[in-house]
């Protein structure tokens, strides 16, 4: 696939972990898509790749010192951060994002991103617990709120035999996103507006090896996120397990159980719109057995009992929290009594809207690349209207759902202006 960056002037930013051999090919990819790329390495990326491969794929001399007189007399720091259409930063270590996300400028990268009015776009890589930190997750925050495009990172297997998020953006993948960030760049219906979609099951563990789960597939909430993105919004992507790819544009966090998603959402406000897409577990294990449960050995064929404990209501949580958002959206998937449902859910959890699945639609649901919805809002009166969308791709009916809760809050600020 050809993507299209002419013109663009990319200043690659290539920080100290094993991902940086990955920036080689991501160079190559930013040449074809029609960009010139200037390399600035940290002192660590050095200890990766050697800056030889660098300046023999983008064509110049790579650039790591604000020290070197030689290169600083040929285009000061000044000037490079002038000329770069684009800052991406392709491995983001933790190190790195830590000292964009407090404004240092100790070397030539971090006093680039300073001084330059670019946008930066940065591809995180590294081990999956350094990323979950709260630490880090609060230093993307920061970055995110500041405008930062967030590429990534993947979950999988880590270079460090672990495995987990944390896995640098495949470079086809960083392309892509920087060609769609750039058509759609500035005047979408969601521009500065702040948007949380969670998405995906919860796995509930059992045991070491075995957990309690649900069949969705993530496929509606990642089409929702990716919708949100292409209209301008900055969107945070709380996920399930889920075998999906980050949509362009989106920030993600991997989870697996309830509490984890309940912890990321809450730890994601404020934001302006929630949407809770995400099949959540009702109930977990009261215990996670240390060792996987065994099977009895002898002729005792009977079976056993699990004892489940609620989860945390996070929509609910979101909608009673001191930093609600603005509009909080959840979604119903049941297969008896939908729209009964769908309305003791809007007054229950005291949500603006419940987009319930609807039922009996050939090839809506779970796996499925189609769905219909009918949204159900709250109305002034206590009383519930429906909208159906519908049936369609998830892709269509994720901008379809975006576009009625646009104008329904652009309708209400009418009404009470
Ligand atoms: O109550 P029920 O699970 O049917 O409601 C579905 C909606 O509530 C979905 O939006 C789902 O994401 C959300 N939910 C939640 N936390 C739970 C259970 C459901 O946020 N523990």
């Amino acid at each position: 696939m050809s993507f299209d960056l002419a013109g663009e002037r990319i200043l690659l930013g290539v920080s100290g972990g094993i991902a940086a051999y990955k920036a080689a090919e991501l160079v190559r990819r930013l040449r074809d898509a029609g960009a010139q790329v200037q390399v600035v390495m940290t002192a660590a990326a050095g200890q990766f790749v050697g800056a030889a491969t660098f300046q023999a794929l983008s064509g110049r001399t790579v650039r790591d010192s604000l020290w070197d007189a030689a290169a600083e007399g040929a285009m000061g720091h000044i000037e490079l951060a002038r000329w770069a259409t684009r800052v991406v930063i392709a491995p983001a270590s933790a190190d790195v994002l830590a000292r964009l996300a407090h404004g240092q400028a100790d070397d030539l990268l971090s006093t680039l991103c300073l001084a330059t009015t670019a946008p930066l776009a940065v591809a995180p890589a590294m081990n999956h617990r350094m990323w979950l930190h709260p630490a880090t997750q609060a230093n993307m925050a920061l970055l995110q709120a500041r405008g930062a495009q967030v590429l990534g990172p993947d979950a999988g297997a880590q270079a460090c035999g672990e495995f987990g998020p944390g896995r640098m953006a495949e470079p086809d993948a960083i392309v892509a996103a920087l060609a769609a960030s750039r058509a759609h760049s500035g005047d979408g219906p969601l521009t500065g507006r702040r948007v949380l979609v969670s998405a995906g099951p919860t796995y509930e563990d059992l045991d070491p090896v075995r957990y309690l789960g649900n069949r969705s597939s993530g496929k509606m909430g990642f089409a929702i996120a990716a919708a949100a993105a292409e209209m301008g919004a900055q969107v945070t992507l709380v996920a399930g397990p889920v075998g999906l790819p980050t949509p362009a544009g989106v920030r993600r966090i991997d989870v697996r159980s309830a509490h984890d998603m309940h912890a990321a959402v809450l730890g994601a406000l404020p934001q302006d719109i929630y949407i809770g897409a995400a099949a959540v577990a009702d109930f977990t294990p009261a215990q996670v057995a240390e060792h996987k449960i065994k099977k009895p050995t002898t002729s005792d064929d009977s079976g056993l009992t699990l004892e489940l404990v609620r989860t945390p209501d996070i929509l609910a949580a979101v909608a009673a929290h001191a930093q609600r958002p603005p509009l909080v959206v959840g979604f119903a998937a049941e297969t008896t009594g939908l729209a009964d449902s769908a309305r003791d859910k809007l007054a229950r959890k005291k949500v603006d809207a419940i987009a319930a699945n609807r039922v009996g639609v050939a090839g809506s649901g779970f796996d499925s690349d189609d769905n219909a919805l009918d949204v159900y809002w709250r109305g002034g009166d206590g009383a519930a209207e429906v909208v159906a969308l519908g049936p369609a791709r998830k892709s269509v009916l994720a901008r379809d759902l975006l576009r009625l809760l646009i104008e329904r809050v652009a309708n209400s600020k009418a009404a009470t202006a």
